[in-house]
């Protein structure tokens, strides 16, 4: 089998960085305290097994129980148990593409039987997407690599459909304008998850969160690593939720300059697709873009291209500070003049 290949991560800080779609503003102060802290207490001693400090902050914010939550080394370690979970040899994995790709590699290493079922020009969900068969359904809202949003009511409506296990991925959600977690309280079926990595500026922390009816969260715990967050992630999220405001004032900053950025893309000729994400996906339709990204890297500017036949016409772009932005759109518009 293939395995997934993430995004590049140069470690030099010579690019601008607009390919894995962090943030580009720093966390909240609170988490450098809150991990200074816990370094120089008890780090010697292992972390809490279901991080308790966590998940009690969580359900706060979130209006849940914190049976309803599982907390993961990233919401890829909550994708990984989940399909260890719920999927052996040869058990149906619907999948919409194109997507996170993570979502197959996942299936593949458990030897699922996974459906790939494209998406509409426009990214909406395809009739026929519910089947009652499948074991696992994926669904990233709002999806990458288009930014794309399904509208909570067309989720409700699937759960209802589907026998197996729904799987609502909202790693970008605090982009967007409405979460399916008020759902789980109604669909015994739907897991919700969330990270850190984005809104709350901590994807080198690696957490997140798992969201569902108590019964799902318990199969879950069995599958597990039993310390799966080591202290310091611990510390570090439950500090990033005593400090909303913070974060809020990073992605209605973001939702701004993706405004401008999409905007602009569109004045350059590119399709843009409406993103309710911190990155929008542009296209120019039957134009391999690869070497407007292979130009960009030249220039020190990292974006991500896709080299699928779905993809190769687009590049997606995560939204940086104001002057990343105005530095990617210059650099763009003078390649673009030059070919
Ligand atoms: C749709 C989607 N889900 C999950 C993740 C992974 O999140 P984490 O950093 O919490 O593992 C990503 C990361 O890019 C993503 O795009």
């Amino acid at each position: 089998m293939e395995g997934y290949s993430p995004g590049e991560q140069p470690q030099d800080g010579q690019y601008i960085k607009l390919n894995t779609n962090e943030n580009p503003y720093p966390p909240s102060p609170k988490v450098a305290e809150a991990i200074n802290k816990e370094a120089n207490t008890s780090i010697r001693l292992y972390p809490s097994p279901m991080a308790d400090s966590l998940r009690r902050k969580a359900a706060k914010v979130h209006g849940v129980r914190e049976e309803n939550i599982l907390a993961g080394n990233g919401a890829d370690d909550l994708l990984s148990i989940l399909v260890r979970s719920f999927v052996g040899k040869g058990d149906l994995v619907v999948i919409p593409t194109p997507t996170y790709t993570l979502y197959d590699t996942l299936v593949a290493i458990q030897e699922g039987k996974k459906l790939n079922i494209p998406f509409t020009e426009n990214f909406d969900i395809p009739e026929g997407f519910a089947k009652r068969d499948a074991k696992l359904t994926f669904l990233a809202n709002p999806n990458s690599p288009s930014g794309t949003f399904t509208p909570i009511k067309k989720i409700a409506g699937f759960a209802k459909e589907l026998n197996g296990v729904l799987v609502v991925d909202e790693a970008y959600v605090d982009f967007a304008s409405e979460s399916a977690i008020p759902l789980i309280n109604e669909y015994p079926n739907i897991v919700v998850l969330r990270t850190f990595s984005k809104s709350f500026s901590l994807a080198g922390m690696r957490i997140g969160l798992a969201f569902a009816n108590r019964n799902l969260i318990h199969g879950m715990i069995k599958v597990k690593d039993s310390y799966n967050l080591n202290r310091l992630s611990i510390a570090a999220a439950a500090a990033a939720l005593d400090d909303m405001p913070w974060m809020e004032n990073n992605v209605a900053k973001i939702k701004k300059t993706r405004q401008r950025l999409s905007t602009s893309l569109t004045g350059l000729g590119f399709k843009v697709y409406p993103s309710q994400s911190n990155f929008v996906l542009a296209k120019i339709p039957g134009r391999n873009l690869k070497g407007i990204y292979e130009e960009l890297k030249r220039r020190d500017v990292l974006v991500r291209y896709f080299d699928t036949p779905e993809l190769n016409d687009c590049i997606r772009i995560t939204v940086g500070t104001d002057d990343e932005i105005s530095r990617l759109l210059k650099e763009l518009s003078d390649i673009l003049e030059k070919k």
